[in-house]
This record gives C-alpha cells, sequence and structure tokens, in this order.
C-alpha cells in the first residue's frame, strides 16, 4: 500500500464529507457527511435529533494507537468510564484488551455488565467513595484502588478486614505540578482537592504496611484533562520516579504506577486537516508516551494509563437540526433542537466545538472540515448557534462565522464523543438523545431515545 492510499484509508474513518452520487445542488454536486461509510443524514432521518453518533473504526484505531505507543513497557490501558460510559463503548474496549479506570460503583457496575471479566483490570479512583462502593469493589476483586486520603486509606482497611480480603493500594499523589488547562479540569496542584500531597506519602505508605489488609502496589497520579503540552506529564513522572525509588528503599513493593489520564485532543480543526489531525494522533500519542515512560525507565514498573477524552472524543458527534432562525437587533441567532442538557461542554467550561452543516455544495478543495476552508458559495454568516433551554448559557457557538443554514437544516456539532452524553441531563425536562454506533456500513441504536414517560416514571 502505498503512503497516499493508507492516508486515504484513515481519512474514511471518523468524520468527512463524501460526495453524494446522482444528486446536484444548483449544478454543483452535493457534498454529506458521513461517519465512516454512513451518511449521517440518513441516520438523523431514521432515528431523528438531537442524536448522538459514534464511530467503533475511531474509537478501535485510538485504543489501539494508545497501545502501540506503550508497546515497550508492561502497561495496561485504563479507559477513564467517566468521559463516554455507554455499555457498548465499554463492551468494544473489552473486546479489544482494554482495561477501565471507574470513579462510582455505578461506572463498576457499567464495567462489570459490559465484562465480568474485566473486574481484574479495573482500577477505582475518586475522593468520596463509599464503604458500599469500596465493598463492591472488593468482591469484584479489583486490580487497585487509588486512595486519596488518610480517611479513605482507614475505610478501605476496615472494609477489606471485614470481607477478609486484601485490598491493593496506590495513593494518589498530588505533585504540585500545573497544567495549562481550564481551572474547573485541572488537578494537580495542592489548592485541588484531589491525592494526597506528595511529601505525606511515605508516612501513609508506612501505614499501609502496616494494615493487614491493604497491600501497597503502586502510585498513581492524573494532573488534568485537555492537557495538550505533554511537559506537565513529564515533569510529574520525573516526581513519582523519585517517590518509586523512596518507597522501594523504605521495602514497599510497588509494581504499578498509574500515570492517570488528560491526553487532550483539538477540538479546533486547521484547514486540511480532518484526515491529518487524525494521522497526527499517533505521533501526538507517541510524544505523551515518551514523556510518561522516560522517567520511569529503569524503574520496571507497570505503566497503567486511563485515557478518557483521547480515546473517545473525536468519535463522536451531535446531529442536531435547525427549527428557527431569528435576528434580534444585528445579532443572528440559529436555534437548534440539542440544548446544553445534551452538550454541557461550551456553557460550563467555554469549550470550542466546530460546528459543520451535513450537507453542503461540493468545493475544489474537500479535505478538512473546517467552516472556512475554500468554499465555491459566498453565503457565511456570523450568528450564534444556541439550544431552546431558558439560559443565556445555553449555547454552542457564539459570533461564529458559519455557511448560512436555513430551518430544517441538520449541523454536526464535532468531538463530543467525550463528555457530552456522558454529562447530559433532563433540564427542562428534555429527554436525552438516542446514540447510535456506526461500525463498517452498518448503524447500531446504542442507547435509544428517552421519552417522557422515562422521566416522570421516578417520580410517580
Ligand atoms: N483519571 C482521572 C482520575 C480523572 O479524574 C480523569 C478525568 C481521567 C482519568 C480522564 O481524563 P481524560 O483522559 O478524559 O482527560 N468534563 C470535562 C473533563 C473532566 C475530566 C475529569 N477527570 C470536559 O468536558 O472537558
Amino acid at each position: 500500500m502505498t503512503a497516499r492510499s493508507k492516508a486515504k484509508v484513515a481519512a474514511a474513518i471518523g468524520f468527512s464529507y463524501a460526495q453524494k452520487t446522482g444528486r446536484r445542488l444548483g449544478g454543483a454536486p452535493e457534498l454529506t457527511l458521513r461517519c465512516d461509510g454512513v451518511d449521517l443524514s440518513q441516520l438523523a432521518e431514521r432515528y431523528g435529533t438531537p442524536l448522538y453518533v459514534y464511530s467503533a473504526a475511531m474509537i478501535r484505531e485510538r485504543l489501539t494507537s494508545f497501545q502501540a505507543a506503550f508497546r515497550g513497557v508492561p502497561h495496561t490501558i485504563c479507559y477513564s468510564v467517566k468521559a463516554n460510559s455507554n455499555l457498548n463503548i465499554l463492551r468494544l474496549l473489552a473486546k479489544s484488551g482494554c482495561g477501565f479506570d471507574v470513579v462510582s460503583g455505578g461506572e463498576l457496575d457499567r464495567v462489570l455488565a459490559a465484562n465480568h471479566r474485566s473486574a481484574a483490570r479495573v482500577v477505582f479512583s475518586g475522593v468520596g467513595k463509599t464503604r458500599d462502593e469500596i465493598s463492591a469493589a472488593l468482591k469484584a476483586k479489583i486490580l487497585l484502588f487509588n486512595v486519596e486520603s488518610e480517611s479513605e486509606l482507614s475505610v478501605l482497611a476496615e472494609c477489606a478486614a471485614r470481607l477478609r480480603s486484601v485490598a491493593r493500594v496506590a495513593l494518589r499523589v498530588n505533585p504540585d505540578v500545573a497544567a495549562d488547562t481550564h481551572p474547573y479540569i485541572s488537578t494537580g496542584l495542592h489548592a485541588h482537592k484531589f491525592g494526597v500531597p506528595i511529601v505525606e506519602a511515605r508516612r501513609l505508605y508506612a501505614k499501609v504496611a502496616e494494615a493487614a489488609h491493604l497491600k501497597a502496589a503502586g502510585v498513581s497520579v492524573h494532573i488534568g484533562s485537555q492537557i495538550t503540552d505533554v511537559a506537565p506529564f513529564a515533569e510529574t513522572m520525573t516526581r513519582v520516579a523519585e517517590l518509586v525509588r523512596e518507597l522501594r528503599n523504605d521495602g514497599h513493593a510497588i509494581d504499578y504506577v498509574d500515570a492517570g489520564g488528560g491526553l487532550g485532543i483539538s477540538y479546533q480543526k486547521t484547514p486540511s486537516a480532518d484526515s491529518s489531525s487524525q494521522a497526527d494522533f499517533p505521533k501526538q500519542v507517541a510524544a505523551y508516551a515518551h514523556a510518561i515512560i522516560a522517567p520511569l525507565r529503569g524503574l520496571n514498573v507497570h505503566l497503567l494509563l486511563e485515557p478518557g477524552r483521547s480515546i473517545v472524543g473525536a468519535a463522536g458527534a451531535l446531529i442536531t437540526s435547525v427549527i428557527y432562525r431569528k435576528a434580534n437587533g444585528g445579532k443572528r441567532f440559529v436555534i437548534v433542537d440539542a440544548a446544553m442538557n445534551d452538550l454541557i461542554r461550551p456553557a460550563l467550561y467555554g469549550a470550542y466545538h466546530e460546528i459543520i452543516p451535513l450537507k453542503r455544495p461540493s468545493v475544489i478543495e474537500t479535505e478538512g472540515l473546517r467552516n472556512d476552508a475554500p468554499r465555491t458559495e459566498a453565503s457565511r454568516e456570523t450568528v450564534d448557534i444556541v439550544g431552546p433551554i431558558c439560559e443565556t448559557g445555553d449555547f454552542f457557538a457564539r459570533d461564529r462565522a458559519l455557511p448560512t443554514v436555513k430551518e430544517g437544516d441538520l449541523l454536526a456539532i464535532l468531538d463530543a464523543g467525550a463528555y457530552g452524553m456522558a454529562l447530559s441531563s433532563n433540564y427542562n425536562t428534555r429527554p436525552r438523545p438516542a446514540e447510535i454506533m456506526v461500525s463498517g456500513k452498518s448503524a447500531k441504536i446504542i442507547r435509544r431515545r428517552e421519552k417522557i414517560g422515562d422521566l416522570l416514571r421516578a417520580e410517580r
């Protein structure tokens, strides 16, 4: 296979425009947005909107990139379930040899429901694990508890003693490393609620060693999410490596280092490059792997990685229809049928998501999904894309130059596979969207659209 044809194969995975055969729009051939081989307009027609659509191929490919980047060292990828916890996605990942990072009893139940044998590859993180959650995880015989406080350590010892089991422990240390990301999702500084200060770690590991039902097995860390510069990861691992040496000197058998998640993705596509940003991913993950692995060299630890967003983020889009257009004074609004309850990232973090029409006239330059890519039609306008919810914060884009859309048109909000559906709610009594998994040329519903009845049932 030539490099060129390889690039073409890579470009076919995920979301890209393809020419619709046999149809013409104003003389120019029409392009339609597809997920892998499947026309998204047809999915929207069949399943309605708003609609989450995921590419199974891209999820697999991203996991494979991680596995390849870390293949030189013993490792387990523990996908962070919170990013997208749909059972079908967990099943797909489990089948490809993935483990899981869970932060609640509910997430553990999901993992066990997806694949009972995955328990041996589960790590349990979180600052507020309850006795019930801890006991369920002990009964399931998970791999590792990432313990975040001295109090949690005592409760874990008590639960393990009661169940006559031994809990493998990694203390989550707070390395006091700053990561350049949104303040709500940065976690590695002392000012944050996460982990125990790295300077207190040795004292706490001594406590672990004294407890008959606890076994010190690793060190864990997680400095934040959507981090695109790999330097803070390297700095963190340098501190962790130092701690591992000290702990081993103190007599603890530290076999695991859990490096957490956090590798960012590019939400703003550059011209000509949806294909190339996909092709860039193996390079990005290789740089990340180098930053993590280099400081640990010689320690012979089993690495655990907890990626969430970087596995599923780019593999999902939220499809929505334009309900109305309106202008208030000089401002133009496009009101769509998706809202902040379906995808809260713009409202919560001011996050940017690329928004593109499902149909557009053909242009000479068809690579890339960005809206300012060269186009034949002149019709562009600056609009706010907003949802129907009664809050000014209910927007997907503000003052964004987009191709002009009319009522009834379909749009795709890209990179919505991570922290999209997972953070959705029923605010304004809005039933949550359906979710579709595209696998090759077929599409399957992996979560049916909620009905109002589903929402009212628990209150009757
Ligand atoms: N491990 C731990 C302990 C975490 O707290 C997180 C994310 C991850 C792994 C996965 O991080 P990732 O690889 O996905 O960056 N809702 C926010 C992101 C919150 C991240 C919370 N913790 C967003 O939409 O940007």
